[in-house]
């Protein structure tokens, strides 16, 4: 299709033009209990506030309407987990009446409107009726995602100040089984805050230990409240009000609060359902993400569920549970229609069933499109997936900050010719600009900072929770009247996007969002080790990998060997196995600037075999090939100094 026929264009420059107006027709989409006089009030708030004065209830929206309004006996839930060999589905009716049980059990336990909830759960129904139920009374959720340690769990425990903890015994990763319990009893050993109580759900594969006084079993608590006949209905909140505090890394250890609204961040995912994901009420949506992320929080769980979609809820791998046809496998029992998963993950299946035999043992005729996010999309990769499914791959750029894409090919409103390495246009509300180091937009083809005029579309974070000056610092200080999403990139003549990598110390790795900074700081917490670099290298199947480089002090007569191998075990136990740090290497010295600044960018470029310029203001040259030669020793490092 050309960009004429697309209804794009004129979408775009009309929520440009008119945003209010856009965004109230939007709207209309969204049961109000009240609706405000105005729909974006510039003077709230940081940079402005969506929905002022508007109220609703974010779990009356996605759940309620729908079983109430006709879609009671249609399954909102499948959920599919190979690695505990369970599938259950869960209909709209009967997600209202476990939503509301659980909504009633938390408010017994003393949870109110406005008071934080965290969620360390598996991806199991549990846990999604366990968002819902925060939603309908106005309890602002916290999701930690199962692969971080106790630390980074006690962290966020620290920060939200949560009334409430709810976690499950175990989850369920095909090598073992991951213990929540005694992390999260770990954990608030380490946070200084203390939670009221926490509700635990047992699952069949571990028996957790609770603790008397603190800790209540969930299928207990929740038998009591149906005997009982306790419900919670949906209270009203404020559009602003926030429905969810997602943690995600930052450029130091202590991770950022981003802030969701209630009102603006549904208006959003309703519009993208059908506008970019060309996805109707009643049909079969598929997000192969976490509830740890905000993918996971936005089309797991939210935008199906506002849209009247039934959501796949997939506790499983795309390869090894049991084979590399499990994607196939669930597309053809749920009819999915649409499927959104990261390219790291077609990555591993294109490496076990590379002519896509297992592919074709499935029917996948249901499926319309295949969108990618959460990393760069390789063209390989994607020229790989569109030659073996016969379907469009849409490659959409995303992050936690925002609740859904910045930019895609909005195939709802007819897909657009995009170039293959591009992460589309923009979506509606979002002016994105390519900034130079002055602040000033650059033409097209040249590389720059990414940056978003204000104010942000509606589903944006209005902040950093309860760090407003955080918010101002690491997003609108650099570049006035824009934000800055730390990433670069650039547009070609037709205004596709081209993102290149992220501009501070955030690496991904199979699609997750990690600082080096983090791990940095953990590195130099061991006893014996005097400084040290973290760079993220290139990885086949990841993307990228991170690498540790140390210093140890003077003095110490230890094997490097087995101080590498601490270091390894400890960013595991600090920060935890999502990290796949398993490379630590021994140095001498760093290379540095005169002026002392690591050249952590150069170290990349050597051990991701790319020509590299030797640094002008380099204090030794001789240092750098001595990572390089530190590399080779390994066999990472193959390109010398251009
Ligand atoms: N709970 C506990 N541990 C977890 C976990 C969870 N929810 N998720 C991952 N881990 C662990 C893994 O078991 C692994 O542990 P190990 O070091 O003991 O093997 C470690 O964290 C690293 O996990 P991962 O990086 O995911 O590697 P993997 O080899 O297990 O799997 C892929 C590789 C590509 C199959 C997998 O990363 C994947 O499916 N990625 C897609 C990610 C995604 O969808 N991201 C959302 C963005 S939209
Ligand atoms: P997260 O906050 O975990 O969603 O990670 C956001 C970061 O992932 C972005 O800043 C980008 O660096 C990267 N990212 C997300 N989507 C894409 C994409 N489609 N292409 C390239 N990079 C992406």
């Amino acid at each position: 299709m050309s960009a004429a026929a697309s209804r794009y264009p004129s979408l775009h420059a009309r929520s440009i033009a008119d945003p209010e107006g856009f965004w109230r027709e939007a709207a209309r989409a969204i049961d109000w209990i009240e609706e405000g006089a105005r729909v974006f009030d510039p003077a709230l708030g940081i940079y402005g506030r969506w929905f002022p004065g508007w109220t609703t209830n974010v779990c009356h929206n996605a759940v309620d309407r729908h079983a109430e309004g006709g879609r009671g006996g249609q399954p909102a839930i499948f959920y599919d987990s190979p690695v505990a060999g369970a599938q259950r589905s869960v209909t709209y009716a009967e997600l209202k009446d476990e939503v509301s049980l659980l909504a009633g059990v938390l408010r017994e336990l003393g949870v109110g409107k406005g008071d934080r909830v965290v969620i360390y759960m598996p991806m199991i129904p549990e846990a999604v009726f366990a968002m819902l139920a925060c939603a309908r009374i106005g309890a602002v959720h916290s999701v930690v995602f199962g692969g971080f340690a106790a630390a980074e769990l006690a962290s966020r425990i620290e920060d939200a100040q949560p009334k409430v903890v709810l976690s499950a015994s175990c989850g369920i990763e095909p090598s073992r089984l991951v213990q929540y319990k005694p992390l999260l009893d770990l954990a608030l050993t380490m946070a200084k805050h203390r939670p009221e109580a926490c509700l635990i759900f047992q699952r069949p594969q571990v028996e957790a230990k609770l603790v008397a006084g603190r800790d209540h079993d969930w299928a207990t608590r929740c038998a009591q409240a149906r005997a009982a006949g306790t419900r919670a209905d949906c209270v009203p909140v404020e559009a602003t009000d926030p429905l969810y505090i997602l943690y995600t890394s930052g450029t130091t250890g202590k991770p950022k609060g981003v802030v969701r609204d209630s009102g603006g961040y549904m208006v959003a995912l309703r519009w993208s359902m059908e506008g970019l994901y060309d996805v109707r009420p009643g049909e079969v949506y598929w997000s192969a993400s976490d509830i740890g992320w905000v993918v996971g929080h936005s089309y797991i769980i939210y935008a199906p569920l506002l849209t009247g979609c039934t959501t796949v809820l997939y506790e499983g791998k795309p390869v090894g549970t049991p084979d590399a046809g499990a994607f196939w496998r669930v597309i053809e029992q749920y009819k999915v229609a649409a499927l959104f998963t990261a390219p790291t993950a077609l990555r591993a299946i294109k490496k076990e069933d590379p002519k896509g035999r297992l592919m074709g043992a499935y029917d996948r005729s249901s499926l319309r499109t295949l969108f990618l996010a959460g990393e760069r999309a390789d063209p390989d990769t994607v020229e790989w997936a569109k030659a073996r499914l016969g379907v469009p791959v849409v490659d959409h750029w995303w992050q936690t900050e925002r609740g859904w894409a910045i930019a895609g090919n909005p195939v709802g409103l007819g897909a657009l010719p995009i170039r293959v390495g591009s992460t589309g246009v923009p979506m509606p509300g979002y002016q994105v600009d390519i900034l130079d180091e002055g602040g000033h937009p650059v033409g097209p083809d040249r590389m720059g900072s990414i940056a978003i005029k204000l104010p942000l579309p509606p589903g944006c974070l209005p902040t950093l929770w309860r760090q407003d000056e955080r918010f101002r610092e690491s997003y609108l200080v650099d570049f006035p009247g824009y934000y800055k999403t730390a990433d670069a990139g650039f547009t070609d003549a037709n205004g596709q996007l081209f993102i290149m990598g992220r501009t501070d110390d955030i690496i991904n790795v199979a699609g997750h969002r990690l600082s080096t900074g983090g791990m940095e700081e953990v590195l130099a917490a061991h006893a014996d080790v005097a400084e040290c670099a973290v760079i993220g290298i290139h990885d086949e199947l990841k993307g990228e990998v991170p690498c540790g480089f140390v210093v140890l002090k003077a003095g110490v007569a230890r094997s490097p060997a087995d101080i590498e191998a601490e270091i390894v075990a400890l960013v595991r136990e600090r920060i935890g196995p999502v990290a796949a740090f398993r490379l630590a290497i021994t140095v001498n010295r760093l290379p540095k600037t005169r002026s002392g600044k690591i050249l952590r960018g150069t170290m990349k470029k050597i051990a991701d075999a790319e020509p590299w310029n030797m640094p002008a203001t380099i204090d030794d040259p001789a240092a750098l090939d001595e990572i390089a030669a530190a590399l080779g020793a390994r066999g990472l490092a193959k390109v010398t100094a251009a």
